[in-house]
């Protein structure tokens, strides 16, 4: 093959990309990275973002929960990461109390943003934090707002559980999303909610949903990757996936994950919640 025979490379995805995905209904794939070579071959499979997630506070680092986890950590990460992708959208997490006001949400991000490359900075909940996510929107910095099931919530919601049952908390949970969407948020991913919940937000809003545990109709899904190659410790929460077994190499299981978002069969019943 010569080399002008070579496919082109991808074209990076951006952030206004992330609602002609929407509006395209193409699904969008997303997994959580923390090094480069797990973020390289990712990117090549062509996923459309990876996410620096708090959660190495848990798989890496082997915390119980992600409260320890500090900017400076997530700073190293997301350099990390972001030197091994090319064309993914690079999303890092902000860390428990790190954005507790508004300047130390700019401060935070701005580290993500400036010495970890990432393009757009996570955060959980609404309510509260609907003025760190104007504040962050309006100084250009992409916001990803996290709802539903909050990990950095653990000790008030006294455990990991499904979040928007009954018809009171899933009216709270829809103002919540159309709130962060006000607030400038570009992205939302919702975690532990129940089908039909997931489904009725995702279709109310302009911005894409992003769900994991929280069923398929969302406009794409994220997986932790340690769950999706089956070596994460601890239980195994029922919206995970080992795709490791039918990919049969660690490359495999990831573009089995990215065939399995797109055309639509994951997350199946198994893998996710009745109201
Ligand atoms: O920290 C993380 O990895 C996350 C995902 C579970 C969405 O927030």
């Amino acid at each position: 093959m010569y080399a002008g025979d070579a496919a082109p490379p991808r074209k990076p995805v951006t952030v206004p990309m992330l609602r002609e995905f929407k509006r395209d209904r193409q699904r969008i794939t997303m997994l959580t990275a923390y090094d480069a070579s797990f973020a390289a071959a990712m990117d090549e499979a062509g996923i459309d973002a990876v996410l620096v997630g708090d959660s190495l506070g848990n798989v890496v680092q082997g915390r119980r929960t992600t409260l320890p986890v500090t900017v400076d950590d997530m700073v190293y990460h997301c350099a990390a990461v972001s030197r091994g992708l090319k064309a993914a959208l690079l999303v890092g997490d902000l860390p428990f109390q790190s954005y507790a006001t508004p300047d130390r949400a700019l401060d935070s991000s701005h580290r993500l943003m400036a010495e970890g490359g990432a393009a757009m900075v996570k955060l959980e909940g609404a309510g509260p934090l609907l003025e760190c996510i104007e504040f962050l929107t309006r100084r250009d910095i992409p916001v990803c707002a996290h709802l539903g099931l909050t990990p950095q919530s653990v000790r008030k919601m006294g455990g990991y559980r499904v979040q928007g049952r009954g018809d009171e908390a899933a009216a709270r949970l829809r103002a919540d999303a159309l709130a962060i969407q006000d607030a400038g948020a570009e992205l939302l991913v919702l975690e532990c909610v129940p089908n039909a919940v997931a489904a009725a937000i995702t279709a109310e809003l302009q911005i894409p949903v992003i769900g994991i545990g929280a069923g398929v109709a969302c406009d794409g899904q994220v997986l932790v990757m340690h769950d999706m190659l089956g070596v994460a410790m601890g239980r195994r929460p029922r919206f995970v996936k080992d795709f490791l077994g039918e990919g049969g190499s660690i490359r495999g299981a990831i573009r089995a994950y990215i065939d399995a978002v797109r055309d639509g069969s994951f997350p199946d019943a198994e893998h996710s919640y009745e109201s």
